[in-house]
C-alpha cells in the first residue's frame, strides 16, 4: 500500500466502525443520500431498511461506517448495501453490491475501502467466490473506486428500451 494511502487507512482505522445498520441511523442515511443526490427518498430508505435491514441478514447485508469527527457524537459517515443473489440471468450465487455513498467531507479517508471489505468478508462468510456491481457509465468516482478495489468488466451486457 502507497504510503499516504496507509496514513489514511491507519487514521480511518482509529475513527471508523463498520457495522450493520440500525433503525436510528436512517435518517442520517437520509440525509447523507440527499446531500450526494440532491434528491430526497425517505420513503425509499425507509422500505430498503425494512428488506435489507430487518430480514434475512444472512444474505442481504446494510452496512454503515459510523464515526466521529470534530468531537461529534458518532455518526454516520458512509454505507454500503449488498445481496447475494442466486440464478438470476443463469449466474451462479454472487454478491451484489447496489448502493454505496460517502460523507462528502470524509471522502479520501478509506471510508469506502472499510466499507468494502467488510461487505466482501461477509459475502464470503456466506460462501460466495464473486461480486459484482453496476456503474453508470459517466459516474467517475464509483468507476476509480470500484478499480481501485480490483473489480473488472463481467460477462454480462445491460440491455433497456423506453417503454412508450
Ligand atoms: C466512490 C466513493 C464511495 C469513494 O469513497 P471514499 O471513501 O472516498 O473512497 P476511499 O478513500 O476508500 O478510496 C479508495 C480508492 O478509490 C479511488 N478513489 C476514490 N476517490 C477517488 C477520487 N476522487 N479520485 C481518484 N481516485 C479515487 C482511489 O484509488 C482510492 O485509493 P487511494 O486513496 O490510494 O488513491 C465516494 O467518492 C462517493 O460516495 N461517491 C459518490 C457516491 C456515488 O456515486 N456512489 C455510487 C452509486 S451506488
Amino acid at each position: 500500500m502507497a504510503t499516504a494511502k496507509k496514513a489514511r487507512a491507519a487514521k480511518a482505522d482509529t475513527a471508523v466502525r463498520v457495522r450493520r445498520v440500525r433503525a436510528a441511523d436512517i435518517p442520517q442515511v437520509i440525509g447523507l443520500d440527499t446531500r450526494v443526490t440532491k434528491l430526497a427518498k425517505a420513503e425509499y430508505w425507509n422500505d430498503v431498511f425494512r428488506r435489507y435491514g430487518k430480514q434475512r441478514l444472512q444474505e442481504r447485508f446494510f452496512l454503515v461506517a459510523e464515526g466521529r469527527t470534530d468531537g461529534a457524537d458518532a455518526h454516520v459517515l458512509g454505507f454500503i448495501i449488498g445481496e447475494i443473489r442466486a440464478w438470476e440471468f443463469g449466474s451462479t450465487p454472487c454478491g451484489w453490491v447496489f448502493a454505496l455513498s460517502v460523507e462528502p467531507e470524509m471522502r479520501l479517508q478509506s471510508v469506502a475501502t472499510e466499507l468494502f471489505e467488510a461487505i466482501s468478508n461477509e459475502f464470503k462468510k456466506a460462501g460466495v467466490s464473486k461480486m459484482r456491481t453496476m456503474v453508470a457509465r459517466d459516474a467517475q468516482l464509483p468507476m476509480l473506486f470500484f478499480r481501485s478495489e480490483g473489480m473488472m468488466a463481467g460477462p454480462y451486457i445491460q440491455l433497456e428500451k423506453d417503454l412508450d
